[in-house]
């Protein structure tokens, strides 16, 4: 999780594959976004679906932000890899982000709202961060006891 990823080579089968098995693992998990780094494959992709009926998917690979909007807000987040935690997270109100999308075309993407929200929440993944470390010693070492004591139930 604390990895960084690498550029993406080349969109190829292998890369298509990837986005298929994050695109199932995503909306499986009735997330609204997965990075390659939470399926433990250290590689600059991201899916996102932020749409009501689930058929919006937005595949970007090698993303990166070219433009930030002036003003942020606090946004509660939560994250598949830290199941039933939600903070707040400081973000952009809107971003602007390059990005190849599945056919190797380079795309960028203007988002504000809940899909800027995501789209930084994602790219952070990529450079191996997790939201929860934006947070305070006291939050995180709390949400770390509430971690350990999932897993041992877990191991029950
Ligand atoms: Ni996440």
């Amino acid at each position: 999780m604390h990895k960084v990823a690498k550029p993406v080579a080349s969109v190829d089968a292998r890369v298509l594959q990837l986005v298929a098995d994050l695109l199932e693992t995503m909306y499986d998990a009735k997330g609204i976004g997965l990075a390659a780094t939470q399926v433990d494959v250290h590689e600059r992709l991201i899916v996102i679906d932020v749409s009501e009926e689930r058929d919006q998917a937005l595949v970007l690979i090698n993303p990166e932000l070219v433009w930030t909007s002036p003003t942020t807000h606090l946004n509660e987040e939560g994250c598949l890899s830290v199941p039933g935690i939600y903070d707040g997270v400081e973000r952009f109100d809107a971003v602007h982000v390059r990005a190849l999308d599945q056919t190797g075309q380079l795309r960028t993407i203007e988002a504000d709202e809940l899909l800027a929200v995501c789209i930084q929440h994602e790219m952070d993944h990529l450079l191996g961060k997790v939201f929860v470390e934006y947070l305070s010693p006291l939050k995180r070492n709390r949400i770390k006891k509430k971690m350990l004591k999932a897993q041992r139930e877990e191991l029950r």
